[in-house]
């Protein structure tokens, strides 16, 4: 349903003031919004609902974060991103500010776009998001609508709405407001296509003020009316973890499946694209590699394992995708160790790619540093390269001996010992192999992201390791054969 202005303001009834709506534009009516956080989410939220006439206002604690985005710049990379923020900044419709007050007070929807880590037990942390309604219930003065968007455990608007009565209880007031769920889906490195051309926008409400309002905020990026789900709060909190959980669940199987190919001799990347064909399979996000990361799968996972615990029932499919992808997020680390038959001392490693994932600089759980740490342990140097993360890892592992940051990827090569390729960003697909060849030490590339077929990467005379490529992993190593080597030999795809 396409909500226009007037309808809106006449069907909710609600005493709206006409400043919330600040004038009429091109797509409807414009709205005062307050986000807080100004990170991945927060930022491409704001950023986007001011592109299209809202007047919005990102409330931020983290005084660097603040200082950095005062100064006109983006703290964060994201494609596009950029050039959306300073037309916005410049357009007067994007502000910034630590003032909570001055948040509350500024917009008629409220949204919380604040982190949600994983706390010690694996559930979320919601500390943060309770702090902003706890700001909210202190300084609310008129109605608001106040939105989940942060990814927060199921029943999580519950208790933003006591902790909310709770501030007006201790003020004496009685002031009426909503919280609705909306959570967000984004795609890190598509961040702003996806938030402008949204394949579905989720509203978990109670009151038909409160949706009515949704519906009027996302009526501009729903224009064939067939991209807004209202549902109930609680439903809208659990889809938001089963789509995650699900693409999780895809990854991990397509995983295990390429441990499996890897032991019997078959090619994951023949089975990928036999499956995929099956329409009831679909094409997409069946890709086996080192892992997923991030700062949302792998705590949406455990969250959500960690609610069905609270209710009394085990998710197994759920613990199972837990538990392989943490194997998973080793099986580099496994391959180096056995192709160097346990001896990784003195030795270097080129690693291609930190980020979780090609076009962001986020390193959060990403397989990168799980590589990185294992080898650090055996007493192995690396020397990475990533286009943009490289800053982040600097940030978190400081200064130290066995880490290079390395200005090209062709300098990351130069004497190491192998090529370890980790993210797959579209500048590694079609490298210059003779410049490989030429700056290692030994022409020897362990693909964690599958970039490469591995008969023209041995025709060039790499010794080549995929993921699920049909090398038995106990085939061969650099200091002998074991047991199965025959066995493998008789399947297809035997690279090495
Ligand atoms: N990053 C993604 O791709 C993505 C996609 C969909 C959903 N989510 C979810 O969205 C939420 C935010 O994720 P993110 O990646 O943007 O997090 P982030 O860590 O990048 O940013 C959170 C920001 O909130 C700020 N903050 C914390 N407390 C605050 C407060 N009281 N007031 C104002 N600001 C405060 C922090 O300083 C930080 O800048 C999480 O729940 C996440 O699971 C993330």
């Amino acid at each position: 349903m396409l909500v226009s202005c007037s309808n809106l303001c006449f069907n909710a009834q609600t005493k709206l003031n006409s400043s919330d709506f600040l004038r009429d534009n091109k797509y409807g009516c414009s709205m005062k919004i307050t986000i807080y956080g100004a990170g991945y989410v927060g930022l491409v939220t704001g950023a986007c609902l001011a592109e299209i006439g809202n007047d919005v206002m990102i409330v931020e604690i983290n005084q660097d974060r603040l200082a950095t985005l005062k100064q006109s710049e983006v703290p964060i990379y994201e494609p596009g991103l950029e050039n959306l923020f300073k037309r916005n900044l410049a357009a007067g419709r994007l502000q910034f500010t630590d003032d909570a007050k001055q948040g509350v007070g500024h917009g008629l929807l409220q949204f919380i776009a604040v982190g949600t880590p994983p706390a010690a037990d694996g559930s979320a942390d919601l500390r943060y998001v309770f702090t902003v309604a706890e700001t909210i219930g202190q300084y609310i003065n008129d109605y608001r609508v106040i939105i989940n968007k942060s990814t927060v455990s199921v029943g999580t608007a519950d208790r933003v709405a006591a902790i909310v009565k709770q501030g007006l209880a201790q003020r004496q007031v009685n002031i009426d407001f909503d919280v609705v769920s909306n959570p967000e889906f984004l795609k890190e490195g598509a961040a702003i296509d996806d938030f402008m051309h949204p394949d579905r926008i989720i509203i978990g409400a109670q009151s038909e003020k409160a949706l009515q309002l949704m519906q009027a905020l996302y009526a501009p990026l729903n224009s064939q009316g067939d991209r807004l789900f209202a549902m109930g709060v609680r439903s809208a909190e659990l889809t938001k973890y089963a789509a995650n959980a699900l693409l999780a669940t895809k990854i991990s199987f397509m995983n295990e499946i390429a441990s499996i190919a890897e032991r019997v001799g078959a090619d994951i990347e023949s089975v990928r694209q036999g499956i995929g064909s099956d329409p009831r399979i679909g094409p997409h996000f069946i890709y086996p590699g080192c892992g997923y990361g991030g700062s949302c799968f792998p705590k949406d996972v455990r969250a959500l394992l960690n609610t069905g615990r609270e209710f009394d029932y085990e998710a197994q499919i759920l613990d199972a995708v837990e538990n392989v992808n943490n194997r998973q997020k080793r099986v580099l680390f496994d391959k180096l160790h056995h192709y160097y038959a346990s001896d990784l001392r003195h030795k270097v490693f080129a690693v291609w790619g930190l980020a979780f994932k090609p076009n962001t600089d986020d390193v959060r759980e990403a397989s990168s540093r799980v590589l990185m740490e294992s080898l650090w342990q055996q007493g192995a140097r690396v020397q990475a390269y990533d286009p943009v993360a490289m800053n982040e890892i600097a940030h978190i592992y400081g200064q130290r001996d066995d880490l290079v940051l390395c200005e090209s990827a062709e300098q990351a090569l130069e004497g190491a010992d192998a090529l370890v390729i980790v993210t797959e960003w579209p500048q590694f697909r079609a490298p210059d192999f003779a410049v490989i060849k030429k700056q290692l030490k030994a022409a020897v590339i362990f693909d964690g992201r599958n970039l490469f077929e591995p008969k023209q990467l041995s025709e060039l005379g790499f010794e080549y390791y995929g993921i699920g490529r049909g090398q038995n992993r106990f085939a061969s190593n650099r200091f002998g054969t074991s047991r199965l080597l025959n066995k493998a030999k008789q399947g297809e795809g035997v690279t090495q």
